[in-house]
């Protein structure tokens, strides 16, 4: 088993960059970092800050070049980050064993092979939060266009046509907002139509604490037969698929406004037209479809096209710079919490783990052990740290269904040899797929 190498003083690529720049960063370069995609220079600061060393290439690479450009980097491990272009293969993970981080700097991770990313112990931690205020502003701004019908009377204006008047124009105080889903989106965004003066409610599947005077209503039901506007925010999963359906629609008061930025599968946009054809409802805001063209060059199919009152956004809920500035930060917050201290909060292919080291006097190592989630590890890893002699101060285990992830926290320096032998021990055990030890006290 390969002891996760400490590389000494790397001049990277860009270390002349980081210093020109006049980037303050650690010097003792304990990791490397590809960063594609032209991800936000926030992750490049951020990384460089915590010490790694950072290479950028400012496009997507294909496989081949890929695995050319992780196994150019400097000794030691390494981590890459990417958006949605580039694909993170069995074949890269295989051919670059001491990549054992992947940052998705976006919300998806389909471009990643998850299960084998998973099944070889590398972590791959998203952004699914950072885009949370954006999506919150633009359903408030959705509400108020499609209250005072704002779009068709635009399109008129731009062809020379003059359409002042109330008739259909509404304000928004005092209506009723209906969320469903109140998790990060649906809470901000009832915390914004408040300050409209909406009335808002929810209905979530969760328990969920209220903020401000949102109140929670029992039924989804009850929620739609209440609501003068109606804004989703649920995940896709089995029970949010076609959520919305004809008959789902058909209880929403006549009148009322259907607002869907959270996935394309949980409305039935043909229900939906059909609605809308028949003035049952008064508008729709949609910025996510069911099948979405799969770059700008191609064209937009809906048949949500050409409806009046009706608007379509290109799945852009979330992309601002100000969202993009906090994916990167995010993810690589994540990447160097990983590195430093193996905590994998938000990793998609570990067990999610972050226990503080403990606070003793003098040094604290710990050991970061991945291993294969079989019966016995544990009791053969104790036999080890018994027979080691070592004394620990600090022990915690998550596993997920295909592995185990283990700290065992050493009162000794990272470069003492019982700690080594101690590493070397646990990583010689047959289930062990990774094993480092990290300075963390
Ligand atoms: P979240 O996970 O914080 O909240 C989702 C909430 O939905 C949770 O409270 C959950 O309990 C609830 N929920 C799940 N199933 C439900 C059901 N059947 N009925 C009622 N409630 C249910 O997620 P977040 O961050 O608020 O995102 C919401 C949606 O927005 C996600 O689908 C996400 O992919 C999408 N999104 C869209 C963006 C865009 O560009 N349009 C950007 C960011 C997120």
């Amino acid at each position: 088993m390969r002891r996760d190498h400490r590389p000494g003083p790397h001049e990277p690529a860009n270390h002349a960059v980081a210093l020109a720049s006049g980037l303050v960063h650690n010097p003792i370069v304990t990791a490397s970092a590809l960063l594609l995609e032209k991800v936000h220079a926030t992750a490049e600061k951020s990384l460089m800050d915590d010490g790694y060393a950072v290479t950028r290439i400012n496009k997507g690479l294909t496989e081949d070049e890929l695995i050319e450009a992780l196994k150019a980097l400097p000794e030691g491990p390494v981590m890459v980050g990417i958006r949605s272009k580039t694909h993170i293969t069995a074949k890269v993970l295989d051919a670059v064993p001491r990549l054992d981080a992947v940052g998705c700097f976006c919300i998806g991770t389909d471009q990643v092979a998850l299960g084998h990313a998973r099944a070889n112990g590398v972590t791959v931690f998203n952004a699914p939060f950072s885009s949370t205020r954006s999506v919150a502003e633009l359903v408030m701004a959705d509400i108020v266009m499609l209250a005072r019908r704002i779009f068709p009377r635009n399109a008129a204006a731009h062809v020379g046509s003059w359409e002042k008047g109330a008739t259909g124009a509404h304000e928004v105080r005092a209506k009723t907002l209906g969320i469903i889903g109140y998790g990060h989106i649906g809470s901000q965004l009832g915390i914004l139509a408040e300050a409209f003066g909406m009335n808002v409610q929810y209905f979530d599947i969760e328990k969920k604490l209220p903020l401000g005077n949102t109140n929670s209503v029992v039924s989804m039901d009850a929620l739609l037969e209440s609501s003068d506007f109606v804004s989703l925010h649920v995940p896709d999963t089995e029970m949010t698929r076609n959520m919305m359906t004809a008959a789902e629609i058909g209880k929403m008061k006549k009148g009322a406004y259907l607002i869907n930025l959270s996935r394309g599968k949980v409305v039935d946009i043909d229900a939906l037209r059909i609605a809308l054809e028949s003035k049952a409802l008064a508008g729709a805001a949609v910025d996510v479809y069911p099948s979405e063209p799969a770059s700008n060059a191609e064209p937009f199919e809906s048949p949500l096209r050409g409806l009046d009152n009706v608007i379509l956004t290109p799945h852009i809920g979330g992309s601002t710079q100000e969202a993009q500035a906090n994916i990167g930060l995010e993810v690589a917050q994540a990447l160097d919490r990983f590195r430093k201290f193996g905590s994998t909060m938000g990793s998609v292919t570990l067990p999610n783990l972050d226990v503080p080291a403990p606070k003793v006097s003098g040094s604290v190592s710990r050991i970061i052990n991945l291993h294969r989630n079989v019966p016995g590890v544990l009791s053969e890893t104790n036999r080890v740290v018994a027979e080691s002699g070592v004394n620990i101060v600090g022990q915690s285990l998550g596993t997920n269904e295909d592995v185990g992830l283990l700290y065992v926290d050493v009162p000794v320096a990272a470069d003492d040899p019982k700690a080594e032998n101690l590493r070397a021990g646990i990583a010689a055990l047959g289930t062990s797929l990774r094993t480092r030890i990290e300075p963390v006290g």
